[in-house]
C-alpha cells in the first residue's frame, strides 16, 4: 500500500466539506496545508486539523506546503489560473467546477497538463451519484439501446448566496450581473456525456443558448434589501433566471442542458432524461420520489400500444447497480451530494497513486466547462448556434 496523498486545499469553505470523505479515505489521502483569504476560515481548519500548514497567499502555498497535488475550491473565475500555476509547480491538481471560464483557458489547461505531465481532474461530484452511475452501468451494458437523447439540468435557487451578510455580491453575484449565458453547466452535461460517451465514441458539436428575463432575480433583492437596491431593477442581472442550452453530438444526438440559480421552488437540485431505442430514464421530480425507467422487455407493456409502465430505478439495483456504489455504497452515502465527494476525492488519490489518467481529465473538464464562453458567445448572437472545439483531439493522436 502506497503512502497517503498530500493534498492541499484551496478555498476552505467547499474544501471543508470534504472532511466526512477524508475521514473515510485515511488510508489514501490526507489534507496537509490550507490555504484562505480568511483568517477566521484557516483558524477553523487548525481546529479540525491541527497538525495543518496554513496559508493566506496561495503562491506562499505552493513554494512551501508539504503537498503532491492541490485541490482548488476558491470561486469559480479563479479555477484555471490557479491550476495552471499548480501544475507548473509540479503539483497534481484536483479542480472544483466549472474548470475553466474561457476558450483561451480550457486550450491552456490542456496544454499545460499535456507539457508538465501532472494528473488533473474535474471534481464532478454529481457524476458519481448513485442513480447516475447506475444509469451509466445500464447504458454501458446496452439497456437503453443506441441513447439519442438527454436532458440535464441543475436547478438549485442561489439567490441568498449571491449576496454576503453584508448585502455585498458574493462571486456567484458578479458572475451573474456579468456574464449572459449558462454559467454552472458541469452538473448536467457532466453525467450526461458520460452516457454518451462523449470524447470517446461521439464528441459535441455545436450548441445554443438560451436565457428568460431575470425576474425572480430582481424580485427577491425587492422582498429582502428593498426597491431601491440597486439589485432590484431587471436590468442588474446579466443572465436570465433559467437558461437553456441545446448541444448537438456528432452522431446526431441532442442534449437539452437547464441551469437555473434563481427560481423560487422546492429543494430538488437535479433532473435526468436518457432516451434510447429500447428504454428510458427519468430522474425523480423530488427528493422523495424514487427515479423512473422502463425498459423493453423487462419493465412491463410495449410503448407502441400504450401499455408501457414506469418502473422504479430502484427496483433494478440487484441487476444494474454500478459495481463502485455495491462495494463502497455504505462509505459513500454518508459524505456530501449523494455520495459524489466521496467518490471524487476517491477517484482523484487512486488515479494519483497509480500513475493513471483520472477519469474526469483535463480534455472532459474543458469539454464541459467550454459551454460556459461558448453559451455567451451565443446569447450575445442571438441565440445562434456555435461550435464546439474538440479538445480532446490531441487525445487521440498520443
Ligand atoms: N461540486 C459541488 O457540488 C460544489 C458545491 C459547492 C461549491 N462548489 C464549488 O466550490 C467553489 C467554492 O464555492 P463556495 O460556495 O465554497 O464559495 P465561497 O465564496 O463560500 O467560499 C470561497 C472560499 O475561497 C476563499 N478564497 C477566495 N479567493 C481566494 C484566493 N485567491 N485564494 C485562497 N482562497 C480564496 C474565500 O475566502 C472563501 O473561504 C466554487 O467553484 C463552486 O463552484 C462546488
Amino acid at each position: 500500500m502506497s503512502k497517503p496523498l498530500k493534498l492541499a486545499v484551496v478555498g476552505g469553505r467547499r474544501g471543508a466539506s470534504f472532511n466526512h470523505a477524508l475521514a473515510r479515505l485515511k488510508e489514501s489521502v490526507t489534507f496537509t496545508a490550507v490555504c484562505d483569504l480568511s483568517e477566521a476560515m484557516l483558524a477553523s481548519w487548525r481546529t479540525e486539523h491541527p497538525d495543518i500548514q496554513t496559508f493566506t497567499s496561495y503562491d506562499d502555498l505552493l513554494e512551501k506546503a508539504d503537498c503532491d497535488a492541490v485541490f482548488i475550491c476558491t470561486p469559480m473565475l479563479l479555477h484555471a489560473g490557479q491550476s495552471v500555476k499548480a501544475l507548473e509547480a509540479g503539483k497534481h491538481v484536483l479542480s472544483e467546477v466549472v474548470a475553466a471560464a474561457t476558450l483561451d483557458e480550457c486550450w491552456q489547461l490542456v496544454e499545460t497538463v499535456e507539457r508538465t505531465g501532472r494528473a488533473y481532474m474535474l471534481a464532478e461530484n454529481f457524476c458519481y451519484m448513485r442513480p447516475n452511475m447506475m444509469v451509466l452501468n445500464m447504458v454501458q451494458g446496452g439497456v437503453f439501446g443506441d441513447v439519442v437523447y438527454t436532458e440535464g439540468a441543475y436547478i438549485h435557487d442561489c439567490r441568498a448566496l449571491s449576496f454576503t451578510p453584508n448585502n455585498e455580491l458574493t462571486w456567484r453575484g458578479e458572475l451573474r450581473r456579468q456574464f449572459n449565458g449558462n454559467l454552472y453547466p458541469t452538473h448536467s452535461l457532466g453525467p450526461v456525456s458520460q452516457w454518451l460517451g462523449i470524447n470517446r465514441r461521439d464528441r459535441l458539436v455545436s450548441t445554443a443558448t438560451w436565457t428568460t428575463p431575470a425576474v425572480a432575480a430582481a424580485a427577491y433583492v425587492r422582498e429582502r434589501l428593498g426597491p431601491d437596491h440597486p439589485g432590484a431593477a431587471n436590468g442588474f442581472w446579466s443572465p436570465g433566471d433559467s437558461a437553456t442550452t441545446v448541444i448537438q453530438t456528432e452522431r446526431g444526438a441532442v442534449i437539452v442542458l437547464r441551469v437555473d440559480w434563481a427560481s423560487p421552488r422546492p429543494h430538488n437540485m437535479t433532473h435526468y432524461v436518457v432516451q434510447g431505442t429500447s428504454g428510458a430514464y427519468l430522474s425523480g421530480r423530488h427528493d422523495k420520489e424514487d427515479p423512473l425507467v422502463w425498459i423493453d422487455g423487462q419493465s412491463p407493456g410495449r410503448s407502441y400500444d400504450g401499455k408501457a409502465q414506469w418502473e422504479s430505478l430502484w427496483s433494478y439495483a440487484d441487476r444494474y447497480e454500478h459495481p463502485q456504489w455495491r462495494e463502497l455504497g455504505a462509505d459513500a452515502t454518508l459524505s456530501g451530494h449523494g455520495g459524489g465527494d466521496f467518490f471524487v476525492l476517491k477517484a482523484f488519490c487512486d488515479a494519483v497513486q497509480a500513475g493513471a489518467t483520472p477519469p474526469i481529465d483535463v480534455y472532459d473538464a474543458v469539454t464541459w466547462s467550454a459551454i460556459v464562453p461558448l453559451s455567451i458567445e451565443s446569447v450575445a448572437k442571438d441565440n445562434a448556434p456555435v461550435a464546439v472545439p474538440d479538445f480532446a483531439r490531441r487525445r487521440k493522436t498520443r
